[in-house]
Protein backbone atom coordinates (compact mmCIF):
# COMPACT_ATOMS: atom_id res chain seq x y z
CA UNK A 1 0.00 0.00 0.00
CA UNK A 2 1.10 3.52 -1.01
CA UNK A 3 2.28 4.98 2.37
CA UNK A 4 -0.70 8.70 1.38
CA UNK A 5 -3.62 5.92 0.99
CA UNK A 6 -5.91 5.89 3.40
CA UNK A 7 -6.14 2.62 5.95
CA UNK A 8 -8.37 0.24 4.77
CA UNK A 9 -11.37 -0.44 7.98
CA UNK A 10 -12.28 -4.04 8.08
CA UNK A 11 -14.71 -4.53 11.16
CA UNK A 12 -15.03 -8.10 12.39
CA UNK A 13 -18.49 -9.10 13.23
CA UNK A 14 -19.08 -11.45 16.07
CA UNK A 15 -22.21 -13.18 14.52
CA UNK A 16 -23.84 -15.04 18.12
CA UNK A 17 -25.08 -14.05 21.13
CA UNK A 18 -24.95 -17.16 22.77
CA UNK A 19 -23.92 -17.34 26.40
CA UNK A 20 -21.00 -19.30 26.24
CA UNK A 21 -19.94 -18.76 23.22
CA UNK A 22 -17.21 -20.40 21.81
CA UNK A 23 -17.36 -18.39 18.54
CA UNK A 24 -15.82 -15.68 20.59
CA UNK A 25 -12.03 -16.71 20.33
CA UNK A 26 -12.24 -17.26 16.86
CA UNK A 27 -13.32 -13.69 16.78
CA UNK A 28 -10.48 -12.61 18.77
CA UNK A 29 -7.46 -14.35 16.34
CA UNK A 30 -9.13 -12.69 13.33
CA UNK A 31 -9.55 -9.28 14.83
CA UNK A 32 -5.81 -9.68 16.45
CA UNK A 33 -4.58 -10.97 13.47
CA UNK A 34 -6.32 -8.23 11.27
CA UNK A 35 -4.77 -5.32 13.43
CA UNK A 36 -1.36 -6.21 12.73
CA UNK A 37 -1.64 -5.72 9.01
CA UNK A 38 -0.14 -2.33 7.71
CA UNK A 39 -2.75 0.21 6.38
CA UNK A 40 -5.79 -1.57 7.78
CA UNK A 41 -7.80 -0.06 10.79
CA UNK A 42 -10.83 -2.70 12.48
CA UNK A 43 -12.65 -3.16 15.84
CA UNK A 44 -15.04 -5.86 17.10
CA UNK A 45 -18.76 -5.62 16.41
CA UNK A 46 -20.61 -7.85 18.78
CA UNK A 47 -24.19 -8.77 17.99
CA UNK A 48 -25.24 -8.45 20.94
CA UNK A 49 -24.02 -5.06 21.44
CA UNK A 50 -26.42 -3.59 18.31
CA UNK A 51 -29.83 -2.49 19.16
CA UNK A 52 -32.18 -4.21 17.85
CA UNK A 53 -35.95 -4.81 18.29
CA UNK A 54 -37.88 -7.97 18.07
CA UNK A 55 -41.26 -6.10 17.17
CA UNK A 56 -39.69 -5.06 13.81
CA UNK A 57 -37.11 -6.12 10.76
CA UNK A 58 -35.00 -4.67 8.16
CA UNK A 59 -33.79 -0.89 7.52
CA UNK A 60 -37.02 0.14 9.64
CA UNK A 61 -34.86 -0.27 12.75
CA UNK A 62 -31.53 0.97 11.60
CA UNK A 63 -29.32 1.26 14.47
CA UNK A 64 -27.03 4.84 12.97
CA UNK A 65 -24.04 3.71 14.52
CA UNK A 66 -24.07 0.35 13.01
CA UNK A 67 -25.08 2.04 9.82
CA UNK A 68 -22.05 4.36 10.22
CA UNK A 69 -19.27 1.50 10.72
CA UNK A 70 -20.73 -0.20 7.70
CA UNK A 71 -20.78 2.21 5.67
CA UNK A 72 -17.22 3.63 6.30
CA UNK A 73 -15.99 -0.02 6.25
CA UNK A 74 -14.42 -1.37 2.84
CA UNK A 75 -14.85 -4.65 4.20
CA UNK A 76 -16.63 -6.97 6.85
CA UNK A 77 -15.36 -10.46 8.40
CA UNK A 78 -18.23 -12.51 9.90
CA UNK A 79 -17.46 -14.67 12.19
CA UNK A 80 -20.29 -17.43 12.19
CA UNK A 81 -21.42 -20.26 14.10
CA UNK A 82 -23.15 -23.13 12.30
CA UNK A 83 -26.63 -23.93 14.21
CA UNK A 84 -28.70 -26.57 12.92
CA UNK A 85 -26.47 -25.94 9.29
CA UNK A 86 -27.53 -22.87 9.16
CA UNK A 87 -26.80 -18.93 10.59
CA UNK A 88 -27.73 -17.27 14.45
CA UNK A 89 -31.04 -15.55 13.58
CA UNK A 90 -30.13 -12.94 15.32
CA UNK A 91 -27.10 -11.84 12.90
CA UNK A 92 -29.66 -11.75 10.16
CA UNK A 93 -31.86 -9.29 12.11
CA UNK A 94 -28.73 -7.27 12.34
CA UNK A 95 -27.45 -7.66 8.69
CA UNK A 96 -31.24 -6.79 7.12
CA UNK A 97 -30.65 -3.20 8.90
CA UNK A 98 -28.39 -2.16 6.53
CA UNK A 99 -28.50 -2.28 2.54
CA UNK A 100 -26.56 0.72 0.71
CA UNK A 101 -23.65 0.41 3.22
CA UNK A 102 -22.82 -2.94 2.08
CA UNK A 103 -22.96 -1.85 -2.11
CA UNK A 104 -19.87 -3.45 -3.80
CA UNK A 105 -17.59 -3.99 -0.25
CA UNK A 106 -15.48 -7.24 0.59
CA UNK A 107 -16.80 -9.89 2.66
CA UNK A 108 -14.98 -12.54 4.28
CA UNK A 109 -16.53 -16.21 5.80
CA UNK A 110 -14.66 -17.58 9.08
CA UNK A 111 -17.49 -20.61 9.89
CA UNK A 112 -17.10 -22.22 13.44
CA UNK A 113 -18.69 -25.81 14.68
CA UNK A 114 -18.39 -27.92 17.50
CA UNK A 115 -18.29 -30.58 14.60
CA UNK A 116 -15.69 -31.70 11.93
CA UNK A 117 -17.33 -29.54 8.94
CA UNK A 118 -15.92 -26.04 10.57
CA UNK A 119 -19.51 -23.99 9.57
CA UNK A 120 -19.00 -25.57 5.76
CA UNK A 121 -23.18 -25.61 5.65
CA UNK A 122 -23.19 -22.29 7.54
CA UNK A 123 -21.14 -20.63 4.87
CA UNK A 124 -22.40 -22.06 1.88
CA UNK A 125 -26.25 -20.24 3.08
CA UNK A 126 -25.03 -17.33 3.63
CA UNK A 127 -23.47 -16.86 0.48
CA UNK A 128 -26.90 -15.93 -1.29
CA UNK A 129 -27.67 -13.77 1.60
CA UNK A 130 -24.57 -11.97 0.99
CA UNK A 131 -25.19 -11.19 -2.30
CA UNK A 132 -28.53 -9.95 -2.07
CA UNK A 133 -26.72 -7.88 0.38
CA UNK A 134 -24.62 -6.38 -2.60
CA UNK A 135 -21.74 -7.68 -0.74
CA UNK A 136 -19.08 -9.58 -2.72
CA UNK A 137 -17.58 -12.69 -0.68
CA UNK A 138 -13.96 -14.00 -1.11
CA UNK A 139 -13.67 -17.66 -1.94
CA UNK A 140 -10.82 -18.28 0.78
CA UNK A 141 -12.81 -19.08 3.72
CA UNK A 142 -11.64 -19.99 6.84
CA UNK A 143 -13.05 -23.43 9.18
CA UNK A 144 -12.94 -23.26 12.33
CA UNK A 145 -13.87 -27.13 13.07
CA UNK A 146 -13.72 -28.55 16.29
CA UNK A 147 -13.53 -25.16 17.76
CA UNK A 148 -12.84 -26.93 21.42
CA UNK A 149 -9.58 -28.23 20.25
CA UNK A 150 -8.21 -25.14 19.01
CA UNK A 151 -8.65 -23.16 21.71
CA UNK A 152 -8.43 -23.99 25.50
CA UNK A 153 -12.10 -22.92 27.10
CA UNK A 154 -10.12 -19.50 28.41
CA UNK A 155 -9.56 -18.96 24.13
CA UNK A 156 -5.92 -19.63 24.08
CA UNK A 157 -4.76 -20.73 20.59
CA UNK A 158 -3.76 -24.63 20.89
CA UNK A 159 -3.40 -25.07 17.06
CA UNK A 160 -1.03 -22.62 15.64
CA UNK A 161 -1.85 -23.68 12.35
CA UNK A 162 -4.74 -21.17 12.14
CA UNK A 163 -2.55 -18.52 12.09
CA UNK A 164 -1.52 -19.29 8.67
CA UNK A 165 -4.90 -19.82 7.78
CA UNK A 166 -6.17 -16.48 8.79
CA UNK A 167 -3.65 -14.76 7.25
CA UNK A 168 -4.12 -16.58 3.82
CA UNK A 169 -8.18 -15.71 4.13
CA UNK A 170 -6.64 -11.77 4.95
CA UNK A 171 -4.05 -12.44 1.94
CA UNK A 172 -7.19 -12.22 -0.49
CA UNK A 173 -9.85 -10.03 1.67
CA UNK A 174 -7.44 -7.24 1.43
CA UNK A 175 -7.11 -7.51 -2.06
CA UNK A 176 -10.36 -7.46 -2.77
CA UNK A 177 -11.33 -4.45 -0.38
CA UNK A 178 -8.47 -2.45 -2.48
CA UNK A 179 -10.18 -3.53 -5.29
CA UNK A 180 -13.52 -2.53 -4.76
CA UNK A 181 -12.20 1.00 -3.29
CA UNK A 182 -10.76 1.53 -6.28
CA UNK A 183 -13.44 0.81 -7.91
CA UNK A 184 -16.14 2.46 -5.92
CA UNK A 185 -13.75 5.53 -5.87
CA UNK A 186 -12.57 5.17 -9.84
CA UNK A 187 -14.96 4.07 -11.87
CA UNK A 188 -18.13 5.17 -12.40
CA UNK A 189 -21.39 2.75 -12.87
CA UNK A 190 -22.72 2.19 -16.12
C1 LIG B 1 -28.79 -23.92 18.48
C2 LIG B 1 -27.50 -24.61 18.13
C3 LIG B 1 -27.43 -25.39 17.00
C4 LIG B 1 -26.23 -26.01 16.62
N1 LIG B 1 -26.14 -26.70 15.44
C5 LIG B 1 -24.95 -27.17 15.02
C6 LIG B 1 -24.81 -27.73 13.71
O1 LIG B 1 -25.73 -27.80 12.94
N2 LIG B 1 -23.58 -28.18 13.32
C7 LIG B 1 -22.49 -28.09 14.15
O2 LIG B 1 -21.39 -28.48 13.77
N3 LIG B 1 -22.60 -27.54 15.40
C8 LIG B 1 -23.80 -27.07 15.83
N4 LIG B 1 -23.91 -26.47 17.07
C9 LIG B 1 -22.74 -26.42 17.94
C10 LIG B 1 -21.87 -25.20 17.62
O3 LIG B 1 -21.13 -25.51 16.47
C11 LIG B 1 -20.96 -24.96 18.80
O4 LIG B 1 -21.73 -24.38 19.83
C12 LIG B 1 -19.72 -24.16 18.47
O5 LIG B 1 -19.02 -23.96 19.68
C13 LIG B 1 -19.94 -22.81 17.79
O6 LIG B 1 -21.01 -22.09 18.34
P1 LIG B 1 -20.88 -21.07 19.59
O7 LIG B 1 -20.12 -19.88 19.14
O8 LIG B 1 -22.30 -20.76 19.95
O9 LIG B 1 -20.18 -21.80 20.69
C14 LIG B 1 -25.10 -25.87 17.46
C15 LIG B 1 -25.20 -25.09 18.63
C16 LIG B 1 -26.38 -24.45 18.96
C17 LIG B 1 -26.41 -23.57 20.17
Amino acid sequence: MASTERPLFIPVILGTPRQGRRSAHPAHLVLEETRKRAGVETQLIDVRSLHMRLDDAGEEMKDPAFSETVERADALILIVPEYNHGYPGLLKHALDMNLKEYIHKAVGLCGVSAGPFGGTRVIEHLLPVMRELGLVTTFTDVNFSNVGKIFSENGELLDQSFVRRVNSFLDELLWMARVLRHGRENIAPQ
